[in-house]
């Protein structure tokens, strides 16, 4: 995430795609919660929108639909047990659904917005194939960022382990 956060916010085209949205309240919650164990809502979707913005951009695809669904993809600030209780279906399929009903609350989305948000988790759900390839951009990218935030913590422990170890043999053949 640092090298993605190091530059996101010094990219002044995707800022200005977005800058309606960054400044929404409601969105904004979404960095009260923690997502993925180590990171917030908010964080991620910002991570998602970023990255997959970027590909899209090298692929001449519809940028500013990917940057603003890809920040709207996780727009819930339901926990899994609350998403359980309301018994509508499994969370992967319910939370893409919420997402949609609360982008439209702060602004309009087209076609492609809307497939970008609703097929986000279509691997592990039943709502269809994406129709766009700007929705597999973002539903990829999803998860290789959900991967990526999950593991952080354990490659950070690896990484100081495998320096202490570095400096013990250091020491041991100085
Ligand atoms: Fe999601
Ligand atoms: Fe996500």
């Amino acid at each position: 995430m640092e090298f993605v956060e190091s530059i996101w916010q010094q990219d002044q085209d995707y800022m200005a795609l977005i800058a309606d949205l960054i400044e929404n309240k409601d969105l904004l919650k979404l960095d009260d919660i923690t997502h993925h164990h180590y990171t917030t809502r908010l964080t991620h979707s910002i991570f998602v929108s970023y990255v997959s913005y970027r590909i899209a951009k090298k692929m001449n695809l519809n940028v500013r639909a990917v940057a603003r669904a890809g920040l709207l993809h996780d727009f819930f600030h339901e926990g899994r047990e609350e998403i359980a209780a309301m018994e509508l279906g499994s969370h992967n399929c319910v939370h893409p659904k919420i997402a949609v009903e609360n982008a439209e609350k702060i602004t309009p989305l087209n076609e492609l917005e809307r497939d970008i948000i609703l097929k986000h988790m279509f691997l592990c759900s039943k709502v269809g194939m994406p129709r766009y390839k700007e929705s597999m951009i973002v539903t990829c990218v999803d998860k290789y960022c959900a991967i990526y935030e999950v593991s952080q913590p354990l490659r950070a422990k690896t990484k100081t382990k495998v320096t202490d170890w570095v400096s013990r043999l250091r020491l041991v053949n100085a």
